[in-house]
């Protein structure tokens, strides 16, 4: 589409000579003769630039610009100015306008300052639309109950400069929940520092984290300035925090009681105002137990404890974050979008989801680029999309339970289906027979994915 121009002069003869050489560039060209003609054309063709004389009989250039920028913010305005008037251009600019021009002056000097303003607007769209792709990735999609309580322990914490444990399953969305704590936070225009306490092999992890000097060990050409201090007023992401080792945890306990970091190789000590957000997926109660996590560290982290729950426990969720990664991806790839049918929803609303939110962003960014129709159907899904149906028998060698609350509702699971079957399938005789009420029954088919046809 052809840029469009906006000249404001009274001089007819400015605006009669500018047609032809923009016109000849293939922009689209208007002229006004005054202030209020010019601002009725803004509002009815929105053009990309406009040129705006200063000195004018009735409203002046310098009102027209205000009310011009109220009308619209973003319309790039270059003023215009009578010879030896530079002074009253200069000022214009410190209002809003991106630049001026002298008068006299030729199409040339017209076309090079199109040229520079159009492509500072382009610069600035596409920041725009780049900030808003990075939002979108980080968005937490979802309103069940559950994730309602999330967000609320968010809003909560989030100004506060208390010390959050992230706890979880793996693909629950933890580290999303820590980029909103630091957004929503009084810290959120200084840096959110991510550490992977998992990634980092355990020789290197304390250099990482505290710093380390020029020759303070062997390999350490170089300086090093450590997550803590890059962190300075701002938020650290202590990630995978059950996996750090002993003699680290007893130095970051130091550094939290602290509030001082000292590099490897140097006596002094560092003051750091950092806010520490550390999440796990483990079970820290059972590491404490262990032996392998340190009491008095999980005390220090816990001040506000948020547990994100899987997937499996807010199902409500899984159509709108369905939605939102059709969304991304079809964007992300270049592909026309693409809508997943209500069976489609419906089926993968009951699928297993056992890597979590991680897991059906993958599903469907898969079936964004494997689907080549614009709906996706339950057909597409069978062969990668597993329904919520058997840890019964026979599979229990995979599907072992590792946590108590594993074996708990593996169990849970098996009894059901037997008091089930005992009752051919009598929902109402089976919830009598078992003392729990038929909707909780039916909550529990539902969470297990029991269903006549798949467990009789
Ligand atoms: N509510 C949500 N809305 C949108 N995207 C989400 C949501 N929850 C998680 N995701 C996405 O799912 C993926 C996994 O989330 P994330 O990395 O935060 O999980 P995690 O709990 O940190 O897992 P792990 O313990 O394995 O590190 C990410 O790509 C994240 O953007
Ligand atoms: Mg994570």
């Amino acid at each position: 589409m052809p840029a469009r121009i906006l000249l404001i002069d009274d001089d007819a003869g400015i605006r009669d000579s500018m047609r032809m050489p923009l016109e000849y560039e293939g922009y689209e060209y208007t002229a006004a003769a005054s202030a209020e003609e010019g601002i009725a054309a803004i509002q009815r063709e929105s053009p990309d630039i406009l040129f705006l004389d200063i000195k004018m009989p009735g409203m002046d250039g310098l009102e027209a610009l205000t009310q011009i920028k109220v009308l619209d913010e973003g319309l790039p305005v270059v003023m215009i100015s009578a010879h030896g008037s530079a002074a009253v251009g200069a000022d214009a600019t410190r209002r809003g306008a991106v630049d001026f021009i002298e008068k006299p002056f030729g199409a040339e000097r017209l076309l090079v300052t199109i040229r520079n303003v159009l492509n500072q607007s382009r610069l600035r769209d596409e920041n725009r639309s780049l900030k808003r792709a990075v939002e979108a990735r980080h968005q937490m999609v979802g309103e069940s109950g559950s994730l309602r309580q999330v967000w609320d322990a968010i809003k909560r914490a989030a100004p506060t400069n208390a010390t959050v444990l992230l706890l979880g399953e793996s693909g629950v969305g933890k580290e999303l929940v820590a980029r909103s704590i630091h957004r929503n936070s009084l810290r959120s225009r200084e840096r959110f520092v991510q550490v992977n306490c998992a990634a980092i092999p355990e020789e290197l992890i304390e250099s990482e984290l505290f710093g380390h000097e020029k020759g303070s060990f062997t390999g350490a050409t170089e300086k090093q300035i450590g997550k803590f201090e890059q962190a300075d007023k701002g938020t650290i992401f202590l990630d995978e925090i059950g996996d750090m080792s002993a003699k680290t945890q007893a130095k970051v306990l130091r550094v939290l009681q602290e509030g001082e970091v000292e590099r490897l190789g140097s006596a002094r000590t560092i003051k750091v105002d950092v806010r520490v957000i550390a999440a796990t997926n483990k079970e820290l109660e059972q590491e404490i137990e262990k032996g392998t996590f340190r009491e008095d560290l999980y005390f220090r982290l816990s001040v506000i404890p948020i547990t994100v729950p899987p997937l499996r426990d807010r199902r409500d969720d899984i159509p709108p974050l369905v939605r939102h990664f059709a969304d991304l991806f079809s964007r992300e790839h270049n592909r026309r979008p693409q809508r997943f049918t209500q069976a489609a929803l419906d089926f993968m609303h009951k699928a297993r989801w056992k890597g979590n939110v991680r897991e059906l962003r993958n599903t469907v960014e898969r079936l964004i680029i494997m689907t080549p129709r614009d709906t996706i159907d339950v057909d597409d899904l069978r062969d990668i999309v597993r329904l919520d149906t058997k840890p019964a028998a026979g599979d229990t060698e995979k599907e072992r339970p590792g946590t108590l609350r594993e074996f708990k509702e593996v169990a849970e699971r098996a009894f059901l289906v037997e008091k089930l079957r005992e009752h051919n399938w009598n929902i109402s005789k089976t919830a009598e027979v078992i003392g729990t009420p038929r909707s909780n029954l039916y909550k529990k088919l539902e969470q297990y994915g029991i269903s006549q046809e798949n467990d009789a």
